[in-house]
């Protein structure tokens, strides 16, 4: 079921950024975005893109003070053949539903949504960079907007979708991050909201954050918040270790994000005959491959992060380097492969090439 779209283009185009070299993440936002507004008594009404600006939002809204806030992260590419694609988008919006059952916010038709991802996208084409490692960001986001304070599910909620022309997330680009695995605070617990894309998720993470970095680190790794031993992601990424030539991955318990950069690695490691471990893995078992030498390589995977190698990681005072700092031939593989489909260099065997329109 599609929804309607009301397009309203500006008047007043931005010019493109120049040198895409230097996009960073997140920065830079194009000329139109996609609103619609949900009540329980109407459902959804009032699709429609309008140019890029400020959102009015009543100052009781639910998403101030409650954290009522869901949202999305996928990409539309630049193929060598010069057209606009997406990657797998039907598992975000699988996603942003999984996560709107959580924060009990309303659903959206999958058909739908894609139609106004399309939409969006193909109306911001231009926007779609052409240099290498680029992508035009979509960050589809969803709140509950009732006018007033009460703690409760919420009857009226919006949804907004920007656009963001983007290069690597981190500023180490494709060499290795260091990581910080944290041993203070915790992010999620099972039985919260981990495993939902929810704005409050990443508030929680603050702190340890600006720790890590004041340490001079790139990212904290997050231990689970029961047993504060297993592994569990990054954040901005899930995470990936190659040992005795296996792959471990921490399980999608409840308290991580089933990311689709993830759950792509995994198909593909899989394909090329890797034994993919998808279980509880403690810290302790983590530097006990370490000092062993059999922690060969370790990655994060994500859609900003994309493949990024980790090339150190620091834990309660000792600090291990992995790879040698630097990125291993598996984590390339996966970058390469994953990359070269989304670019159109490699044929998508897999059909999770979602084509938009013509560059
Ligand atoms: C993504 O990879 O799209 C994310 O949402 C991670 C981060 C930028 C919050």
């Amino acid at each position: 079921m599609k929804y309607d779209i009301k397009i309203t283009k500006t008047a007043t185009p931005k010019a493109k950024p120049v040198d895409e070299s230097k996009l960073g993440f997140g920065r830079v936002f194009t000329d139109h975005m996609f609103m619609m507004n949900w009540s329980d008594k109407k459902g959804w009404y009032d699709g429609r893109i309008v140019p890029f600006g400020d959102i009015p939002i009543h100052p009781a809204s639910t998403v101030l003070h409650y954290g009522a806030e869901i949202f999305e992260g996928m990409k539309a590419y630049r193929t060598v053949k010069d057209e606009i694609v997406m990657f797998r988008p039907t598992e975000n919006i699988k996603r942003l539903n999984n996560s709107a059952e959580r924060l009990c916010l309303p659903a959206l038709d999958e058909e739908g949504c894609l139609d106004i991802l399309k939409t969006l996208v193909e109306l911001e084409k231009d926007w779609v960079p052409h240099a290498d490692g680029t992508a035009l960001y979509l960050r589809p986001y969803l709140i509950g907007n009732d006018p007033h304070l009460g703690v409760h599910a919420v009857h009226e909620a919006l949804f907004v979708v920007i656009c963001s022309p983007v290069g690597a997330y981190y500023a180490e680009g494709i060499n290795p991050v260091k990581i910080a695995i944290e041993s203070q605070d915790v992010r999620a617990v099972r039985g919260g909201t981990g495993y939902a894309k929810c704005g409050g998720n990443y508030a929680a993470s603050l702190r340890a954050g600006q720790r890590a970095e004041n340490a001079g680190y790139t990212q904290v790794l997050w231990l689970d918040g029961v047993d504060r031993k297993y592994i569990e992601e990054v954040g901005s990424m899930n995470v990936m270790f190659k040992i005795d030539g296996k792959i471990v991955t921490p399980a999608l318990t409840g308290s991580v994000l089933p990311g689709i950069t993830r759950k792509s690695c995994v198909e593909l490691l899989k394909d090329w005959g890797y034994q993919v471990e998808e279980r509880l893995f403690s810290v302790d078992e983590l530097f006990d491959a370490a000092k062993n030498g059999k922690l060969e390589e370790a990655w994060g995977t994500g859609t900003a992060a994309v493949i990024s190698p980790i090339g150190k990681l620091f834990y309660q005072g000792n600090e291990y380097v992995v790879s040698n700092n630097e990125i291993g031939a598996l984590t390339q593989k996966l970058y390469d492969n994953l990359t070269g489909i989304q670019w159109g260099k490699l044929p998508d065997d897999k059909g999770w090439i979602e084509f938009v329109c013509k560059g």
